[in-house]
């Protein structure tokens, strides 16, 4: 019979993994969520039915309930209907005595999930007997696979520690998951890895994760690609010749990359993507680096001429304007969040401005990873995708040109009295272009007219 983890990413990774008989392991530095994980086992099997049965050796009953469930982990709940039976007991320093303790228990609740939390103290205990070790080891292990227990064991590993636990049981597990955290920039990043998992194909096996109020643990999965279609629904009919020449309609998964020069006036670098979904009445998600969701409104109603509330109103809820500060955060967790929020908005188009800031303030290496593999859920998620990126160096320019479909770059042109633009506008698989300012002014116009005829309806 299957059990869940009670946690979605993690879940979707190690289908049918956790079952009766099997040993699962968590281990981790101190405080990196383990008990917080080994209690979502319990409480998210017991509201299934199955009867959950929480040694611990560490915590105290009202302080663990208290916090747990802050985070939608309702212990308590659990054990008033009678799924739930947790226990503290004191170290026993004879592995035998800890054994007979733990019979008398199961035998009284027969549980469906036994936890013991954690094992490195008793394993410590019997640090210099080795035979007390194995013979509890095995316990464990007979505990499991013999008389059909999901068992679950913590394990603590020290900081610093990078694999290495102190017990030696991984060897007998069937799923081993490791919690780690560590300081970026001062954010506490948390990383999870499944190091073992018998029985399962697994495609990810390292990702972030997060502990919030309400939330309780949330595993963030990289995306991992799969079957893309071959080319989705055109979603925008070009609005001008130009466009229509050189680009042509953009469609479902087209990636594109719209570079401006970092000084240039944002007003109409917005204009084109957020006009178009404005006036095609498309379904649009905006997330911004660069500034916040109210200073682009501000851009877009001065731009437009039209109140601010009245093009709030308007725009309703099919432009989501959001905003992320760059520095307060890390590739992993952006990437998580981009891809949670798009799960909950679904929106036709998304427009990410400013992802050059996330990119210099990355390691590279990990943000290249991470934007190729996004890419390609967009391309699978039938989204059209379109980054506003400030030209600050060809470096930057490079790494979005090459994984683009699309590319319009918008140059500046000095000379005379005035300066002027020029647009270099390429889609893969045809001859690149350049249009002349009074050409793309002209789509602006156009663009323009849609949205106020839209807007004034
Ligand atoms: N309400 C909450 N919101 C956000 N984070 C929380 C909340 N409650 C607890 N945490 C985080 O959960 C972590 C503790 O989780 P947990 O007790 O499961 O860790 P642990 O690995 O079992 O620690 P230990 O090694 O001390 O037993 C802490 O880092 C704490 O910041
Ligand atoms: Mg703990």
């Amino acid at each position: 019979m299957g059990y869940i983890f009670g946690v979605k990413g993690l879940d979707e990774a190690l289908v049918d993994s956790i079952r009766d008989g099997a040993l699962v392991i968590i281990t981790g530095h101190p405080g990196s969520g383990k008990t917080i994980l080994a209690s979502t086992v319990c409480y998210t099997n017991s509201l299934r039915g199955k009867r959950c049965l929480y040694i611990s050796f560490q915590e105290y009953r009202e302080r663990l309930f208290r916090m747990l469930s802050r985070l939608g982990i309702h212990l308590e709940h659990a054990e008033d209907e009678g799924f739930l039976e947790y226990v503290r007991l004191p170290v026993l320093v004879k592995s035998s005595q800890l054994v007979d303790e733990i019979i008398k228990l199961v035998s009284k609740s027969d549980p469906d999930i036994i936890v013991v939390d954690s094992i490195t103290p008793l394993m410590a205990a019997m640090r210099k007997r080795v035979s007390a070790r194995s013979y509890l080891q095995d316990f464990f292990h007979t505990l499991a696979s013999k008389f059909g227990k999901l068992v679950v064991l913590v394990d603590e590993l020290m900081p610093g520690d990078a694999k290495k636990s102190t017990t030696g049981i991984e060897f007998v597990a069937d799923v081993i998951i490791v919690l780690r955290h560590r300081v970026v920039r001062n954010i506490l990043i948390r990383e999870l890895e499944i190091m073992k998992a018998r029985g399962s194909s697994l495609s990810v096996a390292k990702a972030p994760f997060t502990i919030s109020e309400g939330h309780g643990l949330q595993v963030w999965m990289p995306v991992v690609l799969e079957e893309i279609p071959a080319r989705g629904e055109e979603v925008i009919s070009p609005p001008c010749k130009p466009f229509n020449d050189v680009i042509g309609p953009l469609r479902r998964g087209d990636v594109v990359v719209v570079s401006h020069p970092p000084d240039a006036s944002p007003s109409f670098v917005y204009e084109g993507p957020l006009g178009l979904i404005t006036a095609r009445g498309l379904r649009g998600y905006v997330l911004s680096f660069m500034r916040p969701a109210k200073e682009i409104l501000d851009i877009l109603s001065e731009l437009w001429g039209v109140d601010k509330g009245v093009l709030e109103a308007k725009l309703g809820d099919r432009l989501v304007i959001d905003s992320m500060n760059p520095t307060a955060t890390e590739t992993a967790q952006v990437v998580a969040y981009t891809v949670e929020s798009i799960r909950a908005i679904k929106p036709d188009v998304v427009v990410v401005d400013g992802p050059d800031l996330v990119y210099e303030l990355a390691d590279r290496k990990e943000y290249i990873s991470a934007l190729y593999n996004l890419i390609k859920w967009y391309k699978k998620m039938n989204i059209l995708s379109m980054r506003i990126v400030a030209e600050t160096s060809p470096e930057v320019y490079n790494v979005y040109a090459r994984l683009a479909d699309v590319v319009i770059r918008f140059q500046k042109v000095e000379g005379g009295e005035k300066t002027g633009w020029r647009v270099y506008m390429w889609r893969v698989g045809r001859e690149p272009a350049i249009v002349s300012h009074e050409h793309v002014a002209e789509c602006q116009k156009m663009i323009r007219q849609e949205v106020l005829r839209v807007l004034r309806d």
